[in-house]
């Protein structure tokens, strides 16, 4: 079998074809359903929670950040969930660590937190 020969043209509609289906199903420039831009109560993914108020000062993958790593069985095992939950919805006092619960002046409502130290790095799990 011979396979036909790809000249640039048909490459370029190969590669229009793959970036409108890497688009999804919307056509391009059309508004879908819902907003483009889900409101922050509404994203309860972990990482992306994570990655959004967290990983600036704890680092990626809650290590090498300015700020103590969260990521660190240890630390978790002592810290315990009640604490770790009361530390983030409150923050530490004259320290760069902001409150996030709405009670404290954050703009979230208090987060629960659930250790996670199964598969894949041992963060902390919390829903918003
Ligand atoms: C602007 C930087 C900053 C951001 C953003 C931030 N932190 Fe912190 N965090 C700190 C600093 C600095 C400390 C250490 C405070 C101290 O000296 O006790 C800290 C401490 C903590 C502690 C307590 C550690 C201990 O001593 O037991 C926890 C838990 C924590 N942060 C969780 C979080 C979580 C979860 C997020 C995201 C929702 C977050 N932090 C976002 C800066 C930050």
């Amino acid at each position: 079998m011979t396979l036909p020969k790809l000249s640039s043209v048909n490459l370029w509609l190969l590669a229009c074809a793959v970036s409108l289906a890497a688009a999804g199903c919307h056509a391009p420039g059309k508004p879908g359903p819902g907003p483009e831009v889900p409101r922050p109560s509404q994203v309860l993914d972990f990482p992306t929670l994570y990655r959004e108020n967290c990983a600036a000062c704890h680092g990626e993958n809650g290590k090498n950040g300015a700020a103590i790593a969260l990521n660190n069985p240890v630390y978790l095992a002592i810290a315990g969930t009640a604490n770790i939950e009361k530390i983030t919805a409150n923050g530490v006092p004259n320290t760069a660590m902001p409150p996030f619960a709405k009670s404290a002046g954050g703009s979230r409502s208090p987060p629960s937190f659930k250790a996670w130290n199964e598969s894949g790095p041992s963060l902390l799990k919390f829903d918003w």
